[in-house]
């Protein structure tokens, strides 16, 4: 599985998307940046590269922006030290190469760990697949042979092919009194290992499927009108941010699938014809629903307000303290742009911390994103105080 994606990588690397805007990043151009900035000599990615600093597919992989910036800065004293230690400069990373090698971060997870084929015979015989297709000559004809499908490592196309042929399916369950399958958590992957451990075809060759692409996944979204419910203040149906946060694809191909009847049901009502997809759309698609969650909740400015105070920004940013005014910042540049001077400056205000305190402030899951959301307020002049903190105001100019 690794080394297939890490080809699939390579050979789709000119593929660079393009369309995304600059604040998500382009997962295909932080790519590129995560080597051209020399992070490889220390960071592996699916086994290649370095091994000075964590493997990055295991250690920050699916994480959302703000949990990653909280985990740049957590490391950075390490780094620091380590990058010196070699007589490297810092790299630093502009708002946009911070954008694109955070979104590549992130899109590594959108790889699930690959399922279990021996929970996934368990799942298929529970859902009863095998009463209406066969697979390795085993099983029902009603359906047809799922046997093509063993050649794919990831179940998008299995996933596709089931949306598509849904309405039929579903009439024949109806029909024979077998329940309509439900996925949840790793089912649709296992079901996949399953039938690529099962499945019969011709030689042992692999699809090499392209990468998915999140911002053809947009374009897919839109032309087949799934915002006509989802979207707007006036929306009918679920809030697809909210609806995938923190899921993995295989999860979110489950979710998609197992509403697929319901949705069927209200399109056909709107009068609104029940999408088909081809090629590589749905696994396009579902790389743009995992991109939703990606910037997470909003953070809560009170709350950020307190960590500001606790995690000693505050003894430095506020007024007299001698740094920067971050407010100031934050009305300059975006989430993007907040990142890449956090880190640039990193070695600067480690220097000067070290000259003060021996100790580097730690950020939990969440706390950087209430800090932004926080410096976000005081740019726009509505600083929430953070209970007894109230006098030391940041909001003013430097
Ligand atoms: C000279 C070696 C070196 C280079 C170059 C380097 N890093 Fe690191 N990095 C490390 C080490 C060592 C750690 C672990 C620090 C620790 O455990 O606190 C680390 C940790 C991290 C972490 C936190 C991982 C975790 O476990 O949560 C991230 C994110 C990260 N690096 C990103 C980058 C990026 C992006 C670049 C390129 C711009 C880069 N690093 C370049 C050595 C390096
Ligand atoms: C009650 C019978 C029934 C059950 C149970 C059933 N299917 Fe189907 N399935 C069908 C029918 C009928 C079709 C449509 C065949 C056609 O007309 O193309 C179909 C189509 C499909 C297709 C598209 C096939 C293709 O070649 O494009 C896939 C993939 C599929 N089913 C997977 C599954 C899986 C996985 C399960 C178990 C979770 C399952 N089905 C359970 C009846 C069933
Ligand atoms: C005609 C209206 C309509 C359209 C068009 C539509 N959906 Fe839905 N969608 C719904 C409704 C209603 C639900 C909730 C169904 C239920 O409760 O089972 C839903 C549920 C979902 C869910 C599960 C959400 C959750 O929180 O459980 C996902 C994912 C989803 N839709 C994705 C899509 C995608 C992707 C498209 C475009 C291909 C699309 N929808 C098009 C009406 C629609
Ligand atoms: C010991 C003092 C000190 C502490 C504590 C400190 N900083 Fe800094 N910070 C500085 C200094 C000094 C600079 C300017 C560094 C430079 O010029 O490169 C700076 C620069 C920055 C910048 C870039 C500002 C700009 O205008 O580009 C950001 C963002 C930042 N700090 C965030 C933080 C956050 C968030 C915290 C708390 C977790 C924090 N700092 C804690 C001293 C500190």
């Amino acid at each position: 599985m690794s080394t297939r994606v890490f080809v699939a990588a390579a050979v789709v690397a000119t593929l660079a998307a393009g369309a995304a805007s600059a604040q998500e990043g382009n997962p295909f151009l932080g790519r590129q940046r995560f080597e051209e900035k020399r992070c490889t000599e220390c960071h592996a990615v699916w086994g290649h590269g370095g091994r000075l600093g964590p493997e990055m597919s295991v250690a920050v992989a699916g994480k959302t922006f703000y949990e990653l910036v909280g985990d740049f800065w957590n490391h950075t004293p390490q780094m620091i030290d380590r990058v010196s230690r070699l007589g490297e400069p810092w790299p630093a990373l502009d708002p946009a190469e911070m954008a694109d090698i955070l979104s590549y971060l992130y899109y590594l997870r959108l790889f699930d760990e690959p399922g279990d084929a021996a929970r996934g015979a368990q799942t298929y015989a529970r859902l009863q697949c095998v009463s209406c297709h066969s697979l390795g000559r085993r099983g029902g004809t009603m359906g047809g042979a799922l046997d093509r499908f063993s050649a794919y490592t990831s179940s998008t196309a299995l996933a596709q092919a089931m949306w598509n042929a849904g309405p039929r399916m579903q009439q024949a369950q109806v029909r024979t009194g077998t329940p309509i399958p439900q996925f949840s958590g790793h089912d649709m992957a296992d079901v996949q290992a399953f039938i690529r451990a099962e499945g019969q075809r011709p030689g042992r060759d692999v699809v090499l499927e392209p990468l998915p692409n999140p911002a053809r996944g947009a374009t897919v979204y839109r032309d087949k009108g799934c915002g006509a419910c989802h979207d707007g203040a006036g929306r009918s149906a679920p809030d697809l941010a909210r609806s995938t946060l923190s899921k993995t694809a295989s999860e979110i191909t489950g979710l998609l699938w197992d509403h697929s009847y319901a949705m069927g049901a209200r399109m056909g009502a709107k009068g609104i014809r029940f999408p088909q997809f081809t090629g590589t759309e749905m696994a396009d698609l579902i790389a743009h629903l995992y991109f939703l969650g990606y910037v997470g909740q909003e953070g809560d400015p009170k709350a950020g307000a307190a960590v500001f105070d606790s995690k000693g920004c505050a003894s430095c940013h506020r007024d007299g303290g001698g740094a920067p005014n971050l407010a100031g910042l934050a009305r300059r540049t975006d989430r993007a742009g907040l990142a890449s001077a956090i880190w640039n400056h990193a070695p600067a205000m480690h220097r000067t911390m070290a000259e003060r305190t021996s100790f580097w402030p730690k950020f939990e899951p969440g706390e950087m994103k209430n800090l932004a959301a926080y410096l976000e307020a005081l740019a726009k002049g509505g600083a929430p105080a953070a209970g007894s903190q109230a006098r030391g105001r940041t909001g003013a100019a430097r």
